[in-house]
């Protein structure tokens, strides 16, 4: 796993933007995988200005979400969907028909789940995948305790995770229990991670992923065993980080 050290979170969103909008002009019919949450809203901000300015094309790109809330539909302003329309798909000159996010309101959410994994494996894996952490360490909706081996599946919302993202709801009780997200395993099958940390917000599961322990009770510590992760870390989130610990990522 290596290590790039960004500023701030401006740094962080414009290193992040120009590391994909790079791959995508050298291969401008990859795969990517994308990951919603206040920490990639930058980058998104940025691949926007891009496309305006320097007109990147994504007409050929196909995306895959990591996770979608059981029981909101894309017209929900909560939804990833929704999250993902009003960041970056209704600004860049994607097709909608290449887009694609778990269904969180499918009648049948098992086949919704089995679909999703087929689908990544038909568009031959995902090329470069996107991802936050949360403060638990999870990645997508894959909180502590998921197995390093699962596929897309439901799961059950852990309380912390429902707090996290109660900011975004007008009230705590309306954050879904359930969601539909990407498994470990899915997602280290990406032939390249990029993992985006920032703030103080996210310093203790900085300090706890780049002690290097790999345990499922940290999910984000799978990235150790991927052969291609690139984690963007702003000065705030690696506070905690001892610098000697540091240099070894640098
Ligand atoms: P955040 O969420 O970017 O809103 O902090 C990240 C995550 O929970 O994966």
């Amino acid at each position: 796993m290596k290590l790039i050290k960004a500023k701030d979170y401006e740094d962080l969103s414009k290193l992040a933007a120009t590391y994909f909008i790079k791959k995508i002009q050298y291969s401008p019919a990859m795969t990517i995988g994308l990951a919603t949450g206040s920490t990639p809203e930058g980058m998104y901000r940025y691949l926007v200005k891009d496309y305006k300015e320097n007109h990147t094309s994504y007409r050929n790109i196909t995306t895959f979400n990591l996770d979608e809330y059981i029981g909101l539909d894309g017209s929900n302003n909560n939804s990833y969907r929704f999250f993902m329309n009003n960041h970056l798909f209704n600004h860049i000159d994607i097709e909608k028909s290449n887009v694609h996010i778990p269904c969180g309101t499918s009648k049948d959410s098992l086949a919704e789940c089995a679909t999703y994994d087929q689908l990544i494996k038909e568009h031959g894996g995902i090329d470069l995948q996107l991802l936050g952490i949360g403060g638990n360490g999870h990645i997508g909706f894959n909180e502590p305790g998921s197995s390093f081996q699962s596929r897309t599946r439901i799961v059950e919302l852990t309380d912390k995770t429902r707090r996290d993202n109660a900011r975004f709801f007008n009230n705590p009780e309306e954050v879904p229990t359930e969601a539909i997200t990407m498994g470990m395993g899915t997602i280290l099958e990406s032939k390249e991670i990029l993992m985006l940390i920032s703030g103080e917000g996210k310093r203790e599961a900085a300090r706890m992923l780049l002690s290097g322990n790999v345990n499922e009770d940290f999910p984000a510590s799978a990235l150790h065993k991927h052969a291609n992760a690139i984690v963007i870390a702003d000065e705030a989130a690696l506070t905690d980080v001892p610098a000697d610990l540091l240099k070894a990522y640098l």
